[in-house]
């Protein structure tokens, strides 16, 4: 449990870290002190990978009754309303082979129930998902779904944050695919409020639309920062604009460093998800500048004041060179 809460601490204290950073970009960071941060990171990572394997060992532990299987045609004497739902799950037809020695209906859940039955329903006898906390309840999702996508989820935030399965999925009455009790990204709303007002930006990803969900770009079972589908941001935004992946001859650094420097994924007031209208984007690290003696291409000092792109059109990186054959990002 501390091993938990420090894990959750320590990534928070790196997100908070990069976040600044990330603020302050007129000091836009050297390579040399980002390595530093990245070695820090590191570091910190192997103590959380240390925990984690801590954590696995302290994995909540729920008792099962002392009692023996009776399966479900039992249950459903008593409880045929929830048995009618159960038999819509996908549970209902898990087999053998699926989950070797797990495989007992309702009690590969709640636990044996001959004692549950034999008292009449007396709710000690049986496992009740109310009674459990979070971490419980979801350590018996996890006897049989341990593997796969949920491979990870002892270092996930959401679990770090005691959120469980259940606080998302719904073993009975399911209504959405994948069991879970709302469709996106209604669902992730309901905690991540402040998501739904940025996704309401005129600048956005189609998700508002019904074009894109949270979790093509999020795993929410996931362990990477941010719980991100891939590793990194850009390798993220590769995956669906592939034609912003270099290698280039001449690069812009901001953009190899993080595609996040410039754009918020989310939604944003200015347009092409920039977290600020140019020029002010493009001023926060550079100083712009007076103008060029280059003939046919001299900028004024009023043209600082428009968009910067209408000259540096290609400020993901190019492979031209300008007319005074450097790296302007101009063609
Ligand atoms: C003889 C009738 C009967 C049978 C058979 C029966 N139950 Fe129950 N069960 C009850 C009663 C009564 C309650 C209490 C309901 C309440 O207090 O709201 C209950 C409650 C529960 C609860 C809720 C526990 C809680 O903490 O709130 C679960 C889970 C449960 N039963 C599962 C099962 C399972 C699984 C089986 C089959 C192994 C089963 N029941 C068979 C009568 C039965
Ligand atoms: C995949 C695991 C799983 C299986 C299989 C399962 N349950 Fe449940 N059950 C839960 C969870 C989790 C809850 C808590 C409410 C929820 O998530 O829907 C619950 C809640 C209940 C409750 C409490 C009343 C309620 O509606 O909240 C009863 C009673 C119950 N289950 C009975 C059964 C019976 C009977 C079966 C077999 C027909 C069964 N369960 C199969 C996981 C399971
Ligand atoms: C007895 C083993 C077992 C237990 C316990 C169990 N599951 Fe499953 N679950 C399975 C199997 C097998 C499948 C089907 C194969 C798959 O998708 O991995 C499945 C599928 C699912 C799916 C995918 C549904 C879909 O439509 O694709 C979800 C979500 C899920 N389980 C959630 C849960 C949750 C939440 C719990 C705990 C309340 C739980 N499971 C407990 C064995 C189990
Ligand atoms: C914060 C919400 C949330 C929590 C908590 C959560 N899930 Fe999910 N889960 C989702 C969403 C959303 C999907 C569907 C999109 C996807 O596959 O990522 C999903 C999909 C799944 C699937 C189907 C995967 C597939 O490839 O089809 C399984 C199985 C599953 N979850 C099990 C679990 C188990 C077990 C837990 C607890 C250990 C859990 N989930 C916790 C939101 C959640
Ligand atoms: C039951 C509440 C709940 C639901 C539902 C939920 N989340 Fe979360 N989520 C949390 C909590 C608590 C955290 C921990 C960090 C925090 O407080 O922001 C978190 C963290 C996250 C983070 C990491 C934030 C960070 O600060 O790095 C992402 C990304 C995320 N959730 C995405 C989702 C998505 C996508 C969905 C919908 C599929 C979803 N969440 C549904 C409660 C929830
Ligand atoms: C196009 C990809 C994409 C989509 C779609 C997306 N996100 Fe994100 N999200 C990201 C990236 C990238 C970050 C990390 C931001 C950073 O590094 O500055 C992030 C960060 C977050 C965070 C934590 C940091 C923060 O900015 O507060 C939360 C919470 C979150 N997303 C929730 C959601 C929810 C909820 C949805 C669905 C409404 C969603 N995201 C849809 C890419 C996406
Ligand atoms: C799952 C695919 C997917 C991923 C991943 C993705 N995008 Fe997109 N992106 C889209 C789609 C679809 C559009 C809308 C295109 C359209 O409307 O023509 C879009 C549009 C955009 C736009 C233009 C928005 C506008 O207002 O015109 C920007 C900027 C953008 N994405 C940046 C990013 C960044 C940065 C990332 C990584 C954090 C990312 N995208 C990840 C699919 C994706
Ligand atoms: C230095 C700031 C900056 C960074 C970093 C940056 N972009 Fe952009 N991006 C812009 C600007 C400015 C525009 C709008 C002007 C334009 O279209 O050239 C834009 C527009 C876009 C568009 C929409 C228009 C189009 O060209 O398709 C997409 C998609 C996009 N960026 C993706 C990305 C991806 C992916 C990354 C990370 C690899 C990234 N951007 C990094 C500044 C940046
Ligand atoms: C996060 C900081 C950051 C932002 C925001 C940013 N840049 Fe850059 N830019 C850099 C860095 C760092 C370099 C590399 C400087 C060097 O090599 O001396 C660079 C290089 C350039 C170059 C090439 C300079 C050369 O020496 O050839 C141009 C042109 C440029 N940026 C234009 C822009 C424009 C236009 C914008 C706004 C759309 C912008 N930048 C936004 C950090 C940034
Ligand atoms: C009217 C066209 C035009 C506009 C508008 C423009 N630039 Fe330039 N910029 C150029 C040209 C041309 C060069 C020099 C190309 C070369 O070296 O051949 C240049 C060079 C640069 C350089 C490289 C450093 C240097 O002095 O050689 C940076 C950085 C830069 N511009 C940033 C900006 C920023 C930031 C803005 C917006 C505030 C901006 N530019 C607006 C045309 C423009």
């Amino acid at each position: 449990m501390i091993c938990n809460k420090s894990q959750g601490f320590i990534r928070k204290i790196s997100k908070v870290i990069l976040y600044k950073n990330d603020r302050n970009m007129a000091v836009f960071f050297s390579a040399k002190s980002k390595r530093l941060l990245v070695k820090a990171l590191l570091l910190l990572t192997g103590l959380v990978g240390a925990c984690t394997h801590y954590g696995r060992f302290v994995t909540p532990h729920v008792p099962l009754p002392e009692a023996n299987y009776v399966g479900s045609e039992e249950c459903a004497v008593c409880h045929e309303d929830v048995f009618q739902y159960y038999r819509k799950t996908v549970h209902y037809k898990v087999r053998y082979f699926e989950v070797a020695g797990q495989e007992r209906g309702c009690e590969g859940c709640h636990g044996p129930g001959s004692a549950h039955i034999a008292e009449k329903g007396k709710v000690e006898q049986i496992i009740g998902f109310s009674r459990l906390t979070a971490p419980q309840s979801s350590s018996i999702c996890l006897r049989c779904h341990a593997g796969g996508p949920l491979n990870n989820w002892y270092s996930n935030l959401h679990a770090l944050s005691d959120v469980g399965c259940n606080d998302c999925h719904k073993s009975h009455k399911v209504t959405e695919e994948k069991m879970l009790y709302k469709g996106e990204p209604e669902l992730c709303y309901d905690c991540h409020q402040q998501m739904k007002a940025r996704v309401q930006f005129p600048s956005h990803h189609p998700i508002r639309e019904g074009k894109m969900n949270c979790s093509e770009c999020h795993s929410t079972h996931g362990a990477e920062a941010n719980e991100l589908t891939d590793i990194t941001v850009n390798e993220l935004c590769f995956s669906c604009h592939a034609d912003k992946q270099g290698p280039f001859l001449y690069e812009h650094s901001p953009v190899e460093e993080g595609c996040t420097l410039c754009h918020d994924a989310h939604g944003t007031i200015a347009n092409n998800l920039l977290k600020q209208s140019e020029p002010f984007l493009c001023l926060r690290c550079h100083r712009g500048h007076r103008g060029h003696k280059t003939p046919g291409s001299a900028p004024t000092l009023s043209a600082m004041l428009t968009s910067c792109t209408q000259c540096h059109a290609e400020i993901h990186g190019s492979d031209l060179p300008s007319q005074l054959g450097r790296g302007a990002l101009t063609r």
